[in-house]
């Protein structure tokens, strides 16, 4: 399957899910500038990463719901970024995103899992923006997340069921907003995911805030996104595919 393929799939799934979440009987969608209808997002993590992401993608007009176990504490960011940004308690962002994007310490990744398992495998996308880090995360964490076979295989093992892709994992927060729609040679988003939907909604969500995604195979090739690893860091997408070709 190409990535084209993959991206129409996406703006596919995107128009039904925005169809089935968004549309009030006899009014018309309301659709973003790419002409796809906007998706709800539940944003599990709103710090440095998934604050600067989620506002990308509450500007291209998604609904965003940033999330915070002190969710009194998002209403600057959310009031700054206007009416398609919410705040909430992780588990109401959980319900609310018909995608969820995580973007927590990775220490936290199995609490969430025992939380949420159960609602995070009914979304077409669970995005993990996550990484294991050992001088912050601690090196127990790490050998077990190697132990997995790394960090994609072991965030499946912490949300069973659940359709991961993972994307935007070695892009510093602060560069976000610079990267997005660069002009000359986008930024490539190395991309890892084992489920065509999930893959294709990912693409196109990299694709509408400027970046261009680069599926790198299935999600035990999420090991190589972490930063310090051969696809860590910022590549131009033929770099992602020359590094990727190496890894084979
Ligand atoms: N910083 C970057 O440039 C960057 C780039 C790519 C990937 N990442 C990865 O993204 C992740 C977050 O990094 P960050 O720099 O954004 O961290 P951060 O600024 O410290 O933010 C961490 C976020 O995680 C939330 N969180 C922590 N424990 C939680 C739990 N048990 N349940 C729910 N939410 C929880 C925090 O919410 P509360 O408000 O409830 O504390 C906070 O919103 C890390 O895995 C990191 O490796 C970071």
């Amino acid at each position: 399957m190409t990535r084209h393929t993959l991206v129409e799939m996406g703006r596919r799934d995107m128009l039904r899910l925005g169809g089935t979440a968004l549309a009030v009987a006899g009014a018309p969608l309301p659709v973003l500038a790419q002409g796809t209808p906007p998706l709800k997002i539940g944003m599990v993590g709103a710090g440095r990463e998934g604050g600067a992401l989620g506002t990308l993608w509450a500007k291209a007009g998604h609904q965003v719901m940033f999330s915070s176990r002190h969710p009194e504490e998002l209403k600057t960011l959310v009031d700054g970024i206007g009416a398609t940004a919410h705040a909430g308690t992780v588990e109401q962002a959980v319900a609310f995103g018909d995608v969820v994007v995580i973007v927590v310490p990775y220490t936290a990744m199995q609490q969430i899992g025992k939380d949420y398992a159960a609602a995070l495998a009914g979304k077409v996308l669970v995005m993990d923006v996550s990484n294991p880090i050992a001088r912050r995360d601690g090196d127990d964490l790490v050998k077990w997340v190697d132990a997995q076979g790394g960090a994609g295989l072991a965030t499946a093992k912490s949300l069973p069921g659940a359709k991961i892709v993972r994307a935007f994992n070695a892009i510093g927060y602060s560069k976000l907003t610079a990267d997005a729609h660069r002009p000359g040679d986008p930024v490539g988003v190395p991309i890892a995911g084992d489920d065509a939907k999930a893959i294709a909604v990912a693409s196109s969500l990299a694709k509408e805030i400027g970046f261009e995604p680069v599926l790198v195979g299935g999600l035990a090739m999420g090991r190589y996104l972490v930063p310090g690893t051969p696809l860590g860091g910022e590549h131009t997408p033929a770099d992602i595919k020359q590094i990727v070709a190496t890894l084979h």
